[in-house]
């Protein structure tokens, strides 16, 4: 009985397992194919649908999200969602912003510890006396940020829109928090002038530019796409710069023979999925945040509806002002 059970859940996931066998080896698949079976089914009876990372790994990202994207396009769908029920295969500062663009459902994370180094490097009190510090200097705020930071700031940015929002207020200077290799790296390509805080995305702070000259000679022909969160010499480095959608689409649309993706290890499986023919160079710095996230853990968050997001009402619609304002431009 139990091995014609087996048969029939690996009958029904074959055309899944097809969509990841590329990176996924057959011997694993049995492995998560019973949580994908059970999560699908949880979606329809609970009518929740999953936002995914782009960081996320390929059983998750491919086989049971309804969205993927980066954290400007989980954002807008999170706020468009129509399901009862989201849940956020990405980290607490995704899910907090998902609930405040979309107050009225119930958001769940897998896992509460699924942190951010950028967002747990500064507090509202820290901003409170940046402004202090410099009286009249709007605040731009990553969305790598807790809620209450963002409460603190005028306006919200991502790794897909930074210089766009810091030259849209019109003034010569703003203060850019907290990721300072990103603030650098946009100091690099405006006039306004950023006063930035040492926080740093603990993945992309360890890629090096010796590192990306060695990728290079290994590999002739390599093109080298970094995220913005990377240090400045390293983006120097790089063909292209861009958030991780900006990165996929980049690969969809010149479809380079060789490629390496200066970020977290997940992404590049997720892409050379997509694109077969493209070989992809793959160091490996993982998120161990965004690896809290697991099939297990999904599947019991869509059955116990656990763990949900709330938001202190003290600092949701200020917060949710500045995301909004972002979304604006
Ligand atoms: P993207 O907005 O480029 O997806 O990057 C956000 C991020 O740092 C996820 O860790
Ligand atoms: Fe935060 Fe970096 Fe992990 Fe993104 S990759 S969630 S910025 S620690």
């Amino acid at each position: 009985m139990e091995t014609s059970l087996s048969a029939d859940l690996l009958r029904r996931t074959a055309p899944l397992y097809e969509r990841v066998r590329k990176v996924i080896p057959p011997v694993e698949w049995p492995v998560f194919a019973g949580d994908i079976d059970a999560i699908r089914t949880l979606k329809r009876e609970r009518n929740a649908v999953i936002l995914a990372h782009n960081y996320q790994t390929p059983e998750i990202f491919h086989c049971v999200a309804d969205i993927v994207g980066d954290s400007l396009a989980l954002a807008r769908e999170a706020m468009k969602a129509e399901a009862d029920i989201i849940v956020l295969a990405g980290v607490n500062f995704m899910a907090d912003t998902a609930k405040l663009l979309n107050p009225e459902k119930t958001v769940l994370i897998p896992d509460l510890d699924a942190g951010c180094s950028l967002a747990s490097s500064i507090t509202a009190a820290d901003v409170r006396l940046l402004r202090e510090r410099y009286p009249g200097v709007p605040v731009v705020s990553y969305v790598n940020t807790s809620a209450a930071v963002k409460a603190e700031s005028d306006i919200c940015c991502t790794s897909a829109n930074a210089r766009k929002i810091v030259e849209s207020l019109g003034v010569g200077k703003v203060i850019m928090l907290p990721d300072e290799y990103l603030a650098r790296n946009v100091a690099a390509e405006t006039d306004v002038e950023i006063v930035a805080w040492a926080g740093h995305c603990e993945v992309h702070e360890r890629f090096t530019a010796a590192e990306i000259r060695s990728f290079r000679e290994q590999h002739p022909g390599v093109v080298v796409l970094a995220h913005p969160e990377c240090p400045p010499e390293v983006v120097a480095e790089a063909d292209f710069t861009g958030s991780t959608a900006a990165m996929a689409n980049y690969v969809g649309a010149k479809r380079p023979a060789r490629v390496v993706l200066v970020t977290e290890c997940s992404m590049s499986d997720n892409v050379a999925v997509q694109y077969p023919e493209v070989e992809f160079v793959r160091p490996c710095n993982l998120c161990p945040h965004m690896k809290r996230i697991t099939l297990p853990k999904i599947r019991r968050a869509l059955e116990t509806m656990m763990h949900e997001v709330t938001i202190d009402p003290a600092i949701a619609g200020r917060a949710r002002r500045a995301i909004e304002r972002m979304l604006a431009i």
